[in-house]
């Protein structure tokens, strides 16, 4: 789960540490003019790292915050970074237009980074009272203040079950409504008390129990799901033979996800049981597929980097169809 690990205070700003940089980085094996796309950029990171390795770079992030950074490393970087304010979603429309194709990889560091969830005003962390607004994309209309106040209570309830593996979704999303019924539900102090006393002393464990809400919460707010099930194929179709494609995911969920995707499409056969030999897989893209993990120095670094895993998949040879 991510909460506000991984911080570190440089004056009032909080650092963003990249997680997993080291094993990106050997697995990546930049060559000096390659083709990157990040649709994760945050403060840039693992960007910086491409282009210390003379890659250029179209870096997407759909936070309106992520310009400085960028701004920063355009000018230390001449004419290797193109950064846009765009969601990761619409990778495919972000491409054509830069005029990116046969790219050496995709990489997608999934969440939310540390200066969003320490600004208070963003409402991402129930640590600090402000305004329950959780959009990445400050373009959006849909706020989590909105979300608790529109949604029905099944509605609130599956996805603090689906997105926040929490126990207690339907106690927390009843006790939703009945406040919503009294009055609006608009700070993030409001929804931290609320589940605190839902869940109460049952909420255990080391992490806090508002956790769970909040993250599942700024998933649906974000379409954070939506948006990863519709970036893995536009990403494999960008690819060169050889590409790589690297997603770095803090929740099992989003793991499942690109786990299967990368296993549907790293088989060379389709596995028909009915079939007397196994027929090729019309989607078999990649040639190689990997998973990493922090090292305990990183863990114990970084709490933030705990629950990352890194998965890459090496595109193949065969010319990409969809379907
Ligand atoms: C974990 S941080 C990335 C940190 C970055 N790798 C670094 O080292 O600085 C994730 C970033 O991706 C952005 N983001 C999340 N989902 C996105 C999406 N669907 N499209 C574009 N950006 C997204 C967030 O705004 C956040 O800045």
């Amino acid at each position: 789960l991510d909460d506000d690990g991984g911080k570190e205070q440089a004056g009032e700003t909080a650092v963003h540490l990249p997680v997993l940089l080291e094993e990106f980085v050997a697995a990546a094996d930049v060559k000096h003019g390659d083709n990157w796309v990040d649709g994760t950029f945050g403060r840039g990171g693992h960007t910086r790292a491409l282009l210390e390795r003379g890659a250029c770079v179209l870096a997407l992030d759909c936070d309106a915050e992520a310009a400085a950074a960028a701004h920063e490393l355009t000018r230390e970087y001449p004419g290797q970074l193109v950064w846009r304010q765009g969601n990761f979603a619409e990778l495919g429309k972000w491409c054509k237009q830069e005029q990116k194709s046969d790219l050496d990889g995709v990489l997608l560091d999934l969440g939310v980074s540390s200066p969003q969830i320490e600004a208070a005003e963003r409402g991402f962390s129930f640590r600090s009272n402000g305004p329950l607004d959780m959009r990445m994309d400050r373009r959006n209309p849909l706020t989590a203040s909105r979300l608790v106040a529109e949604w029905e209570e099944a509605r609130l309830a599956r996805i603090f079950y689906e997105y926040g593996d929490e126990k207690q979704s339907k106690r927390i999303a009843r006790a939703i409504v009945e406040w919503r019924e009294r009055e609006p539900l608009t700070t993030t102090a409001q929804l931290a008390g609320l589940v605190e006393r839902v869940v109460g002393g049952r909420g255990g464990g080391r992490i806090h129990p508002a956790t769970r809400v909040f993250q599942a919460l700024r998933m649906a707010v974000n379409a954070e799901r939506e948006a990863l099930v519709s970036v893995l194929p536009q990403a494999v179709e960008l690819l060169r033979a050889g590409g790589k494609l690297a997603v770095i995911s803090f929740h099992s969920g989003e793991d499942k996800i690109v786990k299967r995707f990368m296993k549907e499409h790293a088989q060379a056969e389709r596995h028909d049981p009915a079939a007397a030999v196994n027929p090729p897989n019309p989607a078999h893209w990649f040639i190689k597929t990997k998973r990493f993990l922090p090292s305990r120095a990183e863990a114990a670094r970084n709490p933030r980097a705990r629950s990352a895993v890194l998965r890459v998949a090496w595109r193949n040879a065969k010319a990409f169809k969809k379907g």
